[in-house]
């Protein structure tokens, strides 16, 4: 047998995409983005922001603006890395709505008139726009555009995910194989980081208490400040259980920051109280997030060099989109483009 080891297949793509929308949370970090920078090592992946997705809800044009940049920074900063990875913002690249208007013909307007989350945001508002109705046809064209195999998401994204598949395989009957039909990819974590001040809930941007959420661009003060007066539980005892979510909570917490278990913190603090407890989560949750802090400090006053890198990652994600857009629209039976 030869020596010569077997020519390595292409990586597999990972995409996944997030609105830009505000400030990420303790919670997106270590359920999500930190997963995101460890698979850049084996995928080739593809970080998109969805400002197309942004807009289904009314959005002041110049916050929007700002929080686009503001969102690139901070996922630089948790280490996405525009030289190994494709960050990109949607609306540089052409193609995902084109896409996303050929797969919303092949799509039942019942199906998407069943997504839980329309219903949900549906009912908060006065009067329904398309694009709210659209919204989950458009992210079926984010993931299929670049043929992601893997694609990292919520748990609240599942049902959109879904949607992804069906669509793919649709187009695939009734074409001919054209799509992967991607795979989610749930991380457990995240789902389990929780608010501190009510460790039933899950910790969110939008909680009205905003001691119940770290963010990952607070002063280290203010996450002393924020994990000193979290909600705990009766008894003294530092142990997790179903009885004792507030600690379980911060155990979570501290085992995600440091890499040690929950077992090997249990036992390190059998005997201590919650005070003794409760600042050492602070200084581990200080440790992990400052480095991260001052990096998006340093990467959002210079936008010259975030706008080189909105541009590299759009050229890049923008190779792949062509080349499906021109496959798909032949296979629709669209004319070639003239040149
Ligand atoms: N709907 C997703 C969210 O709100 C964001 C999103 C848009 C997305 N397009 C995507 C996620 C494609 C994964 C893949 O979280």
């Amino acid at each position: 047998m030869s020596e010569i080891p077997e020519k390595k297949p292409t990586k597999p793509v990972v995409l996944t995409c997030a609105q830009p929308t505000g400030r990420l949370h303790l919670g997106n970090y270590l359920g999500a983005v930190l997963n995101w920078g460890r698979m850049q090592q084996d995928y080739d992946c593809f970080f998109g922001i969805v400002d197309q997705h942004a807009i289904t809800v009314r959005q002041v044009p110049a916050e929007l603006r700002d929080n686009t940049y503001s969102c690139l920074a901070q996922y630089m900063a948790c280490g996405l890395d525009p030289a190994r990875s494709h960050l990109f913002a949607q609306s540089h690249v052409l193609g995902h709505t084109e896409l996303a208007w050929i797969l919303g013909c092949i799509c039942p307007l019942g199906q998407l008139e069943r997504m839980t989350q329309f219903k949900d945001k549906a009912r908060k508002q006065e009067s329904i726009d398309a694009g709210l109705l659209y919204y989950p046809v458009l992210m079926a064209a984010d993931i299929l555009l670049y043929n992601a195999e893997l694609v990292p998401v919520g748990d609240d994204q599942k049902q959109h995910l879904e949607l992804a598949r069906d669509l793919a395989e649709k187009f695939n009957h009734r074409y001919s194989d054209t799509f992967k039909v991607p795979e989610p990819f749930i991380s457990k974590v995240g789902s389990r980081i929780m608010s501190l001040q009510d460790p039933t809930a899950k910790m969110s941007k939008s909680d009205p208490n905003q001691a119940s959420t770290v963010y990952i661009t607070d002063r280290p003060e203010e996450i002393r400040k924020k994990i000193m007066s979290s909600v705990t539980d009766s008894g003294a005892e530092v142990r997790a259980g179903d009885d004792k979510p507030g600690v379980t909570n911060l155990l979570t917490i501290m085992s995600a920051c440091t890499g040690r278990s929950l077992d090997v913190l249990q036992s390190e603090f059998s005997g201590k109280g919650y005070g003794d407890f409760k600042k050492a989560v602070a200084d581990a949750v200080v440790a992990t997030l400052d480095p991260v802090r001052l990096r998006y400090d340093d990467l959002i006053k210079d936008r010259e060099a975030l706008n080189k890198v909105f541009k590299a990652g759009a050229e890049q994600a923008q190779a792949v989109a062509f080349k499906t857009l021109s496959k798909v629209n032949r296979k629709v039976g669209f004319v070639e483009r003239p040149r």
